[in-house]
């Protein structure tokens, strides 16, 4: 009897209540082994919350959890740690200035009073080699990439023998080579047995990673799918709950002067090694060009030059004209230059401040916010709320602490700052990242919106499609430098592809 598998994970009834909202309505969720079920929902509709209920980080107000048909109790992380069930969350949370080998022993109990570093080592390269996961256990975490960042705490996770791995959204911050090593551990972890719950908003990963697919819409569970049975449009419409079009009308441009230019810029990355060669690009008002490449390619730190983060070893950066080549960020802002960062807890928000001063920290040190110094409040308010409802930012209320919402929600309150704040060029890294179809739809049509009223904007995603339906240029980041510009009508995909792995066009 091959279909008699049971259950090694239920969820019974599920309810967790936030003031003001429902986070978890009631939810049943069923997990067998050797399978990989995707939890699909709109931002806010409530899938890191059921994980982290999972998981112990949150205690839910109704519903039980059964484990191999037994009733569990899950208080803490601790106690999803000995049951075998591991998470990687939406945002790491691995400590920056330990190595690699001691995050992965972090907390766990059954240590001797001194580790032996070498076993770890040796155990942490044995579960590597079987996964093909590559990283250096010795090496501080601060001195990796989000790729390889995410690749410790897997590890760090099957190290600690779990059973059940619950990923959130893992591929939002993933090079197209970093999503398939994923696969290839999902693969292998599936067939010894283990099971996997996988959040994405992307559909091709759905169909292609998952077994089952569930939705979840405001908290309810409204479907549960065998991935076998559905298609790409089905689960978009019962996502959103109406029909995603992916159409955008991007009237024609009409450049102006040059707002954003680099010339034959050159700087190191966090390691100390060449990021960027010699990199030269123009961008006019009222222009896209958008950066594509492989991550890890340059991009993050052409954005960081660009907006006064980093240092321009050689080469220099204009603003609207005016040479800025190693200007404060204050001095960036300034000049009218807004920026949308890749890394958004880190450097986008300050989680212990309401909604509505996070989006007023660009906009306070002006009229009508502020004046000679005094802060209005009241202004503050109206504006947040304004922004909450022009970007459909879900939140209980404008004074909410930031760090209370959504993951999708806390960007587009990100977005919206950023975007209302710009006043010339907009640097704009990943924006629609981890956003959902919605969501990113609208996104879109800002950026084509900052356009049409004459700013420059420097587009750096991942997303080929994106790339080539909103910008008006395409420029390919290879090893730091350029290896081509193409007007977006005339790029083809495997143009594109070539210049990713180096080859300049010629
Ligand atoms: N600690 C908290 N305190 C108050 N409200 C919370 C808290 N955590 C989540 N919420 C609220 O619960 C709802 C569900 O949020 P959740 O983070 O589970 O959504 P999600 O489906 O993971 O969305 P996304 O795709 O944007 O990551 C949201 O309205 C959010 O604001
Ligand atoms: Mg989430």
């Amino acid at each position: 009897m091959p279909e008699e598998k049971r259950p090694i994970l239920e969820l019974r009834g599920i309810t967790k209540r936030f003031p003001g909202v429902v986070a978890n309505d009631s939810v049943d969720l069923t997990l067998y082994p050797g399978e990989v079920l995707a939890l699909l929902g709109e931002n806010g509709a409530g899938k890191s919350t059921l994980m982290n209920v999972l998981i112990g980080l949150y205690r839910q107000d109704e519903g039980e959890v059964y484990l191999r048909g037994k009733p569990v109790e899950i208080h803490s992380p601790r106690d999803s740690d000995a049951l075998g069930i591991g998470m990687v969350h939406q945002n790491f949370m691995l400590v920056s200035t330990m190595t690699v080998a001691e995050n992965i022993i972090l907390g766990l109990q059954d240590l001797p009073f001194v580790p032996q570093m070498d076993k770890v080592v040796a155990r942490i390269e044995e579960i590597s080699e079987r996964y093909n996961l590559q990283v250096d256990p010795h090496a501080s975490i601060w001195q990796l990439s989000v790729g390889e960042q995410q690749r410790v705490e897997i590890l760090k996770l099957i190290y600690r023998g779990a059973e059940i791995l619950i990923l959130d959204k893992p591929t939002a911050v993933l090079t197209p080579q970093e999503a398939e090593e994923l696969a290839h551990v999902l693969q292998v972890m599936t067939a010894e047995g283990k099971s996997a719950i996988f959040i994405t908003h992307k559909m091709d990963e759905v169909l292609s990673f998952s077994d089952w697919v569930q939705v979840l819409q405001h908290g309810k569970s409204i479907a549960v799918k065998r991935t076998a049975e559905t298609n790409a449009q089905e689960l978009a419409r019962l996502m959103v709950g109406r029909e995603v079009l992916f159409r955008l009308d991007k009237e024609p441009s009409t450049p102006g002067d040059v707002l954003l230019e680099v010339r034959d810029v050159h700087a190191l990355d966090d390691k100390g090694l060449p990021a960027l060669r010699g990199i030269s690009l123009q961008i006019r008002g009222g222009e896209i060009l958008g950066i594509a490449g492989v991550a890890g390619n340059g991009q993050r730190q052409l954005s960081e030059i660009v907006t006064g983060l980093r240092t321009v070893a050689q080469g220099e950066v204009l603003i609207s004209g005016k040479l800025m080549t190693n200007c404060s960020p204050l001095e960036v802002i300034q000049a009218g230059v807004s920026h949308i960062p890749a890394d958004r807890v880190g450097m986008g928000i300050v989680g212990g401040m309401a909604v509505s001063d996070n989006l007023a920290m660009k906009g306070y040190r002006n009229a009508p916010m502020s004046r000679r110094g005094i802060l209005y409040p009241q202004r503050i308010l109206e504006f947040a709320k304004k922004m909450i409802t022009s970007f459909q930012i879900a939140t209980p209320t404008p004074m909410t602490y930031i760090k209370f919402l959504s993951g999708g929600n806390i960007q587009k309150a990100i977005l919206a700052r950023e975007i209302d704040a710009c006043a010339g060029a907009l640097v704009a890294v990943y924006p629609s990242r981890g956003l959902d179809v919605g969501a990113t739809e609208a996104v879109r049509k800002r950026l084509l919106k900052q356009r049409a009223q004459g700013s420059a904007v420097l587009l750096i995603s991942e997303d080929l499609e994106e790339l080539l339906t909103i910008s008006d240029k395409v420029a390919v980041l290879f090893d730091g430098e350029v290896m081509g510009v193409l007007p977006s009508e005339e790029a083809e995909i495997e143009t594109l592809g070539l210049m990713m792995s180096g080859s300049r066009l010629s």
